[in-house]
């Protein structure tokens, strides 16, 4: 019954380790999906995590059983005062419902979907470029996808003229999606100034924001600061969605670890939110896994295990910034043309290089390094040996 079945393509960022996988290449180089390698280019299990799990392990008394359909409490608590702040008034005054999810991507999902049942206005503006997923994660819960301009080619940086004119045009009440720091791909976040202009714009029009937090502490190296624009939407006293993921801050990719909150008008609106939550997930997944968030909450929940986790995230921001240098040095000690600038003006773990389909193409084939078509790099991936061989492949591709 399957035999008309077309073979799909392979997704635009997972299918780029796919190719690399299959690539016999001993100088091939992975900097497609954003996940952080050490300096030796190996993937990185936090100090903190093991001992997290060290704890659980030496804790009799745990069991398997299953979660609630919310997930676990402590970490819902824990994962709503990261982002918003331990004194946001959303919190003091009860009226964030949190749920935990299937990290950032899970969280997202749950809360298009709650959207498409529960809110009037079902289109959602995106910022164009946005992370490939997210246009896919929202018209498959059944919002309608538009996109308003972010980025400007020319610049490399933010357009934010063109930001304010497209949601200055969007209907009322849309859903507006916003990358809480470290935009992906493009790695240019708007600054304190501009975020005070859109939130104003956000709310002078009633859209409702539906923040992506997936690189808290990433981008700034501070947990507090990289929270900032989110902050700011809850200070007004206004409703926003917030999507987590510890991904990449804690490095807890394959744990699928996340969190959604909905920050309500009242205390009473956030428990009915939560309820219709619950009949979002109970018949997607049931109820999360309790490995991940459980190692998430002993972390959040003691304060030496917190201050160690916040160095080992600040060594690893430090160290993609590193990267970010010595990329930029090599690019000029080559007299590559070009002004690579952006390489060290750009944040979080992405550099939006600038380079075109037929370039990535021919570094891809002759040098064997992998990354998205749309010229997106990794900077976790690349380490101090291999940045030569990134540099002269960039140069052979923009002087051929
Ligand atoms: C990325 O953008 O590389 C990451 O968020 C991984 C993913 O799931 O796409």
């Amino acid at each position: 019954v399957f035999e008309s079945i077309n073979q799909a393509p392979e997704d635009p960022i997972l299918g780029v380790t796919v190719a690399y996988n299959k690539d016999p290449s001993p100088v091939k180089l992975n900097l497609g999906v954003g996940a952080y390698r050490t300096e030796e280019g190996k993937p990185l299990v936090l100090n903190v995590v093991k001992q997290a799990e060290q704890l659980l392990i030496n804790d009799g008394s745990r069991v398997k059983e299953y979660l609630p359909i919310t997930g676990l409490a402590d970490f819902n608590k824990l994962s709503a005062t990261l982002i918003l702040g331990a004194d946001s008034p959303a919190i003091l005054e009860k009226r964030v419902a949190t749920v935990q999810g299937l990290s950032g991507t899970g969280s997202l999902r749950v809360g298009a979907e709650f959207l498409t049942r529960h809110y009037y206005n079902r289109t959602i503006y995106i910022p164009l470029p946005t992370w490939g997923n997210h246009p896919k994660v929202f018209t498959i819960a059944g919002l309608s996808v538009k996109t308003y301009r972010y980025y400007d080619p020319a610049t490399r940086g933010l357009d934010f003229q063109g930001l304010l004119e497209d949601l200055g045009l969007a209907p009322s009440g849309a859903v507006v999606l916003l990358h809480a720091c470290a935009h992906n791909p493009t790695g240019v976040d708007p600054t304190p100034e501009q975020w005070e202009q859109i939130r104003q714009l956000i709310r002078s029009k009633g859209f409702l924001p539906f923040f992506d937090s997936a690189y808290q502490g990433f981008a700034s190296g501070s947990l507090d600061t990289d929270a900032q624009s989110v902050r700011m939407f809850v200070a007004d006293g206004g409703e926003l969605f917030a999507a987590q993921s510890y991904a990449k801050n804690m490095g807890l990719y394959g744990e699928r670890v996340g969190a959604l909150s909905v920050v309500c008008k009242s205390a009473a609106v956030a428990g009915r939110v939560e309820s219709q939550l619950k009949l979002v997930i109970r018949p997607m997944y049931s109820n999360p896994p309790l490995h991940g968030a459980s190692i998430v909450a002993k972390i959040l929940g003691d304060r030496n295990l917190f201050n160690e986790w916040t160095v080992e995230l600040k060594a690893m921001a430090d160290r993609i910034i590193s990267m970010r240098k010595q990329l930029y040095d090599a690019l000029c000690s080559r007299g590559t043309p070009g002004d690579w600038s952006h390489i060290i003006k750009q944040i979080g773990m992405f550099t939006f290089t600038g380079l075109n389909t037929e370039q990535v193409a021919f570094m891809t084939k002759e040098y064997h390094i992998y990354m998205t078509s749309d010229g997106r790099i990794s900077m976790a991936g690349l380490s101090s040996r291999t940045v030569p061989h990134l540099a002269d492949a960039i140069h052979a591709a923009v002087t051929r």
